[in-house]
């Protein structure tokens, strides 16, 4: 087992690898829902908890993922399987992998309708639509597009096709090329907005609302969506970090590794908020807008700002290729493992997965028009599916792979994978992913569940 190579191909090089799993991370969770969740959440305080989750729950499980996912150089679910076998476990522990890709499956299909808003603005912003508009005409024409079904649908159609179009390519071809062209673009557009918004905002009031501690905002309620969000902005729990990791060197470590994913990705929240509060606060905008902060506080700000029709063009073109890389990597371990079990090539079994994920999406935008009434749980379609996963699937998948990699797996197959220099760093992991990662994930859950019943 220790020599083999995935079928599928493998990275050019760490950096690489760096970079795509960056590319997975970093995505709508980082620029959209970050920011808005952080102002709902009543800001410094939220931010504090999760920072805690990525590093004590966040990093240790991206490390157990990344080891299944090489030692196996597989798809998620064969991955599970394969190390299952080999340490002897129950062939039932391929159920993780399933859930992963269920998962991703769902997302894949709101995510894609999000993304296709990004679309419209970035159109909507390149012609110059959004020039001197007030924040009431801007609530209008986000509702206006809510309401088309069929502007949805050519958005959202089009974003499936950019992604299938890469995913087809396979993991040299497709992954790497786009990875190496998008990653480097993302990083310098940020640079430019933040430099943009240190120099027109109100930065000050921005900087302390991201980092200023205000305890009295704090509920369980904002500790179990801090959890939540650092599970879906690694892209942890639905097996896109594990396909990932099975495309990455023998050699290459992977405690640097996730560090270094875990800090970018971190950073570019940061940067986000840094970039997107203060020009909130210069315009005299609600921070705590939710969903709607960056479709239409932002439009309003930009479209007020001397440059603002620019930058508010390029900044929706930033969130449009965060948004690319990481579907991408929503759609790879279902291909992955298409191709694996029935010996499709990548376009086909890719194209296949388009087109029921395509379909779902259908149900997600249809939701916010004609199928409005819809509610489960209280919730409409597109909210229940971004709940169900955010909430539950994701940190219930992310506590199996805890528990899988920390206790199942033996330790002589986690630590020669993970191959780190000191006992002390093996230990912290061990401490991490066997106690205070599930002990967290199941607080926080007990806590919520017996707050929705109670
Ligand atoms: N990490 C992505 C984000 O923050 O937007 C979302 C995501 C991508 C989640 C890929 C899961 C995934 F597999
Ligand atoms: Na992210």
């Amino acid at each position: 087992m220790q020599s083999k190579q995935s079928i599928h191909g493998s990275w050019g090089s760490r950096w690489v690898f760096i970079l795509a799993a960056t590319g997975s991370a970093v995505g709508l969770g980082n620029i959209w829902k970050f920011p808005y969740i952080t102002g709902e959440n009543g800001g410094g305080a939220f931010v504090l908890v999760y920072l805690f989750c990525i590093l004590l729950v966040g990093i240790p499980i991206m490390m157990g993922e990344i080891l299944v996912g090489r030692r196996a150089r597989q798809s998620p679910i064969n991955a599970m399987r394969e190390t299952a076998a080999e340490a002897g476990l129950n062939q039932n522990w391929s159920l993780v992998g399933w859930i992963g890709v269920l998962a991703g499956y769902i997302i894949f299909s709101f995510y894609s309708v999000v993304a296709g808003w990004v679309m419209h603005y970035i159109a909507g912003m390149g012609t110059g639509q959004f020039v001197d508009i007030g924040s009431e005409e801007a609530g209008q024409r986000f509702n206006e597009l809510l309401a088309s079904p069929e502007q949805m649908l050519m958005w959202h159609t089009l974003f499936v096709l950019m992604v299938v179009g890469v995913v087809a390519g396979g993991v040299n071809k497709g992954l790497e090329r786009a990875t190496k062209i998008m990653m480097p673009a993302l990083f310098l557009l940020l640079l430019v907005l933040l430099g943009y918004s240190v120099n027109s905002g109100s930065f000050g009031e921005g900087w302390d609302f991201l980092f200023s501690f205000n305890p009295e905002a704090l509920t369980w309620d904002s500790v179990l969506v801090a959890l939540g969000h650092a599970f879906f902005t690694l892209s942890l729990g639905m097996g896109a970090i594990m396909a990932y990791g099975s495309y990455m060197g023998k050699k290459d470590s992977i405690g640097m590794t996730v560090l270094t994913i875990g800090a970018l990705d971190t950073l570019v929240a940061l940067v986000a908020g840094l970039a997107i509060f203060p020009v909130v606060f210069a315009n005299q905008m609600d921070p705590g807008a939710g969903p709607g902060l960056m479709f239409i506080t932002l439009p309003v700000a930009f479209g007020q700002m001397p440059g603002g029709q620019v930058f508010g063009f390029l900044f929706f073109l930033l969130v449009g290729v965060a948004a690319w890389t990481s579907a991408i990597s929503l759609l790879e371990p279902a291909t992955a493992w298409i191709v694996e079990r029935f010996g499709l090539k990548r376009l086909p079994a890719a194209g296949l997965l388009g087109v029921v994920v395509w379909l779902m999406g259908i149900a997600s935008l249809l939701s916010f028009n004609y199928w409005e009434d819809i509610k489960l749980m209280g919730m409409g379609i597109f909210d229940f599916l971004d709940f169900i996963t955010a909430n539950i699937m994701l940190p219930l998948s992310g506590l199996m792979i805890a528990l899988y990699s920390g206790w199942m797996l033996h330790q002589k197959i986690t630590r020669d994978e993970l191959a780190l220099k000191s006992n002390l760093a093996y230990n912290s992991w061990l401490l991490a992913i066997r106690f205070i990662a599930p002990v967290a994930v199941l607080i926080i859950f007990v806590v919520n569940l017996y707050d929705k019943l109670a």
